[in-house]
Formats: C-alpha cells, sequence, structure tokens
C-alpha cells in the first residue's frame, strides 16, 4: 500500500460494498476521502466510520447521473480540502434481463449511471486534475470482455466506460494524469454478485470456473486500486486489468 498523505480521494458509491472498501483502504494509507453515493444513510455513515479510524473523510450526497449534482461536489471538495487527487469511478448498476424484458427505462437507467455517470464525475474535476497530475481508476467489470454478467445493458455500459477510459488516457497522459480501468469478475460484495448466481447451487457451480477456487474480495480491489493511483506506477496507462482468479473468459 502506497503513501497517500496529503492526497484527496473521491470514490463514487463508496457507502457500500467494494467503493467503501477502497475509501477505507485510502484512509488507510492517509488520504482524505469523499464519500459520494446517492444513499445518504450509508454514506453518512461511511464518511463517520473512517474519520473515526482514520482521517477525514466526508460525504456528500449525489447521483451520479446528474451533472449538476456533480458541480455541487466539486465545490464541496474544495471548500473542505481544497484539492482533488484521486478520482474512484466506482458507482454502477446491474440488472439482468435480456433483451425483451429490457425497458427503455432500465436502458436508460444502466447508461445513465454506469457510463454517463463518468463522464459527469470527471468532466466536474477535470481541470482540477490538470493542476495535480492525479489517477483516474474506473471500476469497470469482466462482463465488457466476457458478455456475462447480466443481460445486455450492463456489458454494453461497462464496455462503453472503457472506451472513456482508453481515449483519456490519451487526453491526460501527455499532462501527467494516469487514468487506467480494473474489470472485477465475481467480487463477494454483498449484493451484486447475487444478481446474476442468487442460490448456493449457482454460485458453487460458477466456482468451478474460477482457476484459484475462491471468489474476488473487495480488498482485493482496492489493492489494485490503490497500485494503480500510485504515482510510483505512472507507466501502466490507459490499461484495463482484469481481477478475475484466472478465469477470463469462460
Ligand atoms: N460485485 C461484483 O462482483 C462486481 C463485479 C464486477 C464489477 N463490479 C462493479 O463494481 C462497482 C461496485 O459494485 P458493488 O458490488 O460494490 O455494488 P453495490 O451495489 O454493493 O454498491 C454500489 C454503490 O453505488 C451506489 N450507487 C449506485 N448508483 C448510484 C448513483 N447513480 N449515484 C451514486 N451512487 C450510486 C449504491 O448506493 C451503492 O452504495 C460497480 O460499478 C460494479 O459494476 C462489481
Amino acid at each position: 500500500m502506497g503513501n497517500f498523505e496529503g492526497k484527496v480521494a473521491l470514490i463514487t458509491g463508496a457507502g457500500h460494498g467494494i467503493g467503501k472498501g477502497i475509501a477505507r483502504q485510502f484512509a488507510e494509507a492517509g488520504a482524505n476521502t469523499v464519500i459520494v453515493d446517492y444513499n445518504a444513510e450509508t454514506g453518512e455513515e461511511t464518511a463517520k466510520e473512517i474519520t473515526n479510524e482514520f482521517v477525514k473523510s466526508i460525504f456528500v450526497q449525489a447521483d451520479v447521473s446528474d451533472p449538476e449534482a456533480f458541480v455541487r461536489v466539486r465545490d464541496k471538495v474544495f471548500e473542505e480540502f481544497g484539492r482533488i487527487d484521486i478520482l474512484v469511478l466506482n458507482a454502477g448498476v446491474a440488472f439482468a434481463n435480456k433483451v425483451n424484458d429490457i425497458s427503455f427505462e432500465e436502458w436508460s437507467k444502466t447508461i445513465s449511471i454506469n457510463l454517463t455517470g463518468l463522464f459527469n464525475t470527471v468532466k466536474a474535476f477535470y481541470n482540477d486534475f490538470l493542476m495535480n497530475k492525479g489517477s483516474i481508476v474506473y471500476i469497470s467489470s469482466g462482463s465488457a470482455l466476457s458478455g456475462t454478467g447480466g443481460g445486455v445493458s450492463y456489458p454494453a455500459s461497462k464496455a462503453g466506460g472503457e472506451g472513456l477510459i482508453r481515449g483519456l488516457a490519451k487526453e491526460l497522459g501527455p499532462k501527467g494524469v494516469n487514468v487506467n480501468a480494473i474489470a472485477p469478475r465475481l467480487i463477494d460484495s454483498g449484493k451484486m454478485m447475487r444478481v446474476n448466481y442468487p442460490t448456493e447451487e449457482s454460485l458453487n457451480a460458477v466456482l468451478e470456473k474460477i482457476p484459484v477456487r475462491r471468489f474476488g474480495t473487495i480488498e482485493d480491489v482496492a489493492n489494485l486500486t490503490l497500485f494503480l493511483a500510485d504515482k510510483a506506477n505512472s507507466y501502466i496507462q490507459g490499461q484495463t486489468i482484469l481481477l478475475d482468479g484466472g478465469r477470463t473468459i469462460a
């Protein structure tokens, strides 16, 4: 784990699951954290918990699909901490429906949160990043490559996000900003994995496909996020790293 003292890391969707775990690790490594979530209860709780255990963390309620909310988030971050160094684009939703069962609303919601949400977050902090030569880490999904993990709207949104990240890496690399993605598969975050594998039987069957014979943990994703955000590793640029226990496509 690198040293992030004096840095400010903003994590979207950090009230629960993977985002929360990432925020906790950044705080443990000395960074001030900004918890963004549309769920006020879990978001507040996470910021309080982190402040008590590590260093100051603030919660700002916002929906990543709302560009205006992010202007507010940016103002609040600068009011509290006066800088931004790391953006973790983690907030996401998953629906497991097949084409005939996907309503336009569901399609549109998935794209607005999982894809447009990335653009809104980056745009609000774009000029600040140029100043601090920061790092951006996007939590994608192995389903962008495999097509598994929930009907078509989810993989479509995640593959779109990876395109955005590759474009951003080209645009921001010359300015000293690192941009990379992590594509996890089957991380036991307590919620999202159950969308596709609701029974013990289905979980056991998919476990057989993972060579390391375990599901990923929140810590696995957090460890890699801190690694990619660390300027000691800044020659890694525009990459998507599969975090899947060796399963890859199956
Ligand atoms: N769990 C897995 O197996 C897995 C695998 C691959 C990728 N991922 C990705 O990791 C990320 C986190 O997943 P998780 O398992 O922790 O999910 P989760 O459902 O446990 O947590 C997601 C968090 O994001 C917040 N959120 C959702 N929509 C939001 C919005 N519009 N604005 C602000 N906050 C919002 C939720 O309130 C929640 O706190 C997601 O992008 C997901 O696609 C998860």
